[in-house]
């Protein structure tokens, strides 16, 4: 056994509605990690919130099964982080911890707060941090960010689910100045095109409005026009990778939940088959959305093109792309060279660089 091998603590489940997406990107993390370089200690996030350990913990979460495990609790001891299970009423140590690997997807993974709690614990974790998460995750603040920066996005307005409830009318009527419908409405906050509706007429624009109102407190309505959707990965702090863009070809009318997890008739085109000057313009994008942003070690930029203008759209980033081996974020990576075991390798080599970077703060008014 290799001694100077990385105590990594993986994160998964969660209390999102992506939390079996979380479990499938956490599976084929622990089949690819370099054993030899990692000793991964397994940490699941019920849907509740409970945070569990012990070994084998991701298959007893698959097979929801939590008997055989115990309470986990990170405590931060000086500067190490050490990892305890509660075992009947007794804190025993597992591990110090070197680098935590939230493979979390959606709100409380990706959205800043698992993020915040890792800062306060003073501890290397991939991914972006507090900041990037956070705006990342608001569809409608990364799009105030975008039209900040002169970047395009489509027409959009914000409402809030109070508007909603309290009159609904005057946020129709303010709807149909955003654009001609279709409109698209969607929580500001979700994935996974949960609570994401077409609006083809007012009645439909009524419906959509409650449905993703049940899902967010900040509801986005937002031109929808008969798109192409094109994708980019992003690895990197500072110095960036930007692969070559990807496509999805919807089986549904968009991009569904049912198209993305359940029919799975969804296709993926790598590459896209575009323009070399429109592919420099969407990696140019790319790259100047997530340096806006803030974003850290990955990041997954996804873009809407007009098929009838072929104009260009940004439409939304995720922080924590879905991440098995036929996921878009490492597909993409991986036409481009990186494979599978090398892009875990490197995501927490730019943890360690972002953690160091971060050390050189200067804490003292003196400087
Ligand atoms: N303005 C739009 N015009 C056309 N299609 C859209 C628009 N917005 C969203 N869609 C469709 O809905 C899907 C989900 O929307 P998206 O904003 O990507 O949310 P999610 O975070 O849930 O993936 C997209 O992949 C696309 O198929
Ligand atoms: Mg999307």
């Amino acid at each position: 056994m290799n001694s100077k091998r990385l105590n990594l603590a993986l994160v998964f489940g969660g209390r999102s509605g992506e939390h079996d997406v979380s479990l499938m990107s956490a599976r084929s993390v622990m089949s690819s990690i370099d054993p030899e370089k990692y000793q991964v200690w397994q940490i699941g996030i019920t849907r509740k919130g409970d945070w569990l350990t012990g070994q084998g913990a991701l298959e007893t979460f698959e097979n929801h099964d939590f008997e055989a495990l115990q309470p986990a609790i990170l405590l931060k001891e000086g500067k190490t982080l050490n990892l305890y299970a509660l075992n009947e009423g007794k804190l025993e140590k597992v591990s110090d911890i070197d680098v935590i690997f939230p493979i979390l997807h959606g709100p409380y993974g990706e959205d800043g707060t698992i993020q915040g709690y890792f800062e306060m614990l003073d501890v290397a974790y991939v991914g972006a941090g507090v900041l990037g998460s956070s705006l990342a995750m608001d569809k409608g603040l990364t799009k105030d960010v975008m039209l900040n920066k002169d970047f395009p996005v489509l027409a959009y307005g914000l409402f809030t689910r109070n508007a909603i409830e309290n009159n609904i009318e005057a946020v129709v009527e303010e709807s149909e100045t955003i654009a001609n419908y279709p409109l698209f409405i969607k929580p500001a906050n979700l994935g996974s095109s949960v609570g994401i509706s077409k609006a083809k007429n007012r009645e439909e624009l009524l419906k959509a409005l409650r449905l993703a109102a049940k899902y967010d407190r900040r509801i986005l309505v937002e031109r929808g026009i008969n798109a192409r959707e094109i994708e980019v990965s992003v690895l990197g702090n500072e110095a960036l990778i930007v692969s070559e863009p990807g496509e999805v070809i919807p089986g549904d009318e968009f991009y569904s939940y049912d198209d993305k997890y359940i029919d799975g008739v969804a296709q993926t085109l790598i590459p896209a088959d575009l323009s070399p000057e429109i592919i420099e313009h969407i990696q140019n994008i790319a790259v100047q959305v997530y340096k806006a942003l803030d974003c850290a070690g990955l990041a997954r930029v996804d873009f809407l093109m007009d098929r009838d203008t072929n104009e260009i759209f940004f439409s939304e980033i995720n922080t924590m792309p879905g991440f098995t081996p036929i996921s878009m974020y490492p597909k993409l990576l991986n036409h481009g060279g990186i494979t599978y075991t090398e892009l875990i390798d490197r995501l927490i080599a730019l943890a360690l660089e972002r953690k160091a970077d971060k050390d050189k703060t200067s804490r003292s008014v003196k400087a």
